[in-house]
């Protein structure tokens, strides 16, 4: 029982994972990066220094090491401590998410 409740979970995460990768479009990530992200963060590969200093620039967010989806995705569902209203839908989320992984290794 307990075996299968491990096998069910793993296989919950994997479904997530696979869900993040499959349906993102990271064109439209990076249009509502531009209109949500951009006010404090750099959000263009190489940009350079965030509008808002203590904000990371998205392309040092991508290069971190072991940074993942899951990450990304644990990181936009919680703490924000500067933008409690910025509350992201799914789909936003999965794209901004593609968006930012898609600068991984253009700084
Ligand atoms: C009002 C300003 C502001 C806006 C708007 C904003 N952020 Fe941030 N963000 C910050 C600040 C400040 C930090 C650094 C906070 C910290 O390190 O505790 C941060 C940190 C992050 C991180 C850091 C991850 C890490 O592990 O260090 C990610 C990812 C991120 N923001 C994504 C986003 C995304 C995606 C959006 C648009 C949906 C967004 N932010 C909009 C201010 C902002």
């Amino acid at each position: 029982m307990k075996c299968l409740l491990g096998l069910a979970f793993t296989m919950t995460l994997g479904a997530t994972g696979l869900a993040l990768a499959q349906d993102a479009d990271v064109d439209a990530g990076k249009a509502y990066a531009t209109e949500i992200c951009a006010e404090c963060h750099a959000i263009r590969p190489n940009e350079g220094n965030s509008p808002l200093l203590d904000a990371p620039s998205f392309q040092s967010v991508a290069d971190m090491p072991g940074m993942t989806d899951l990450a990304l995705s644990v990181w936009l569902q919680t703490s924000h401590p500067t933008m409690p209203n910025i509350i992201l839908e799914q789909d936003d989320m999965r794209n901004v998410i593609a968006y930012i992984r898609s600068l991984q290794g253009k700084g």
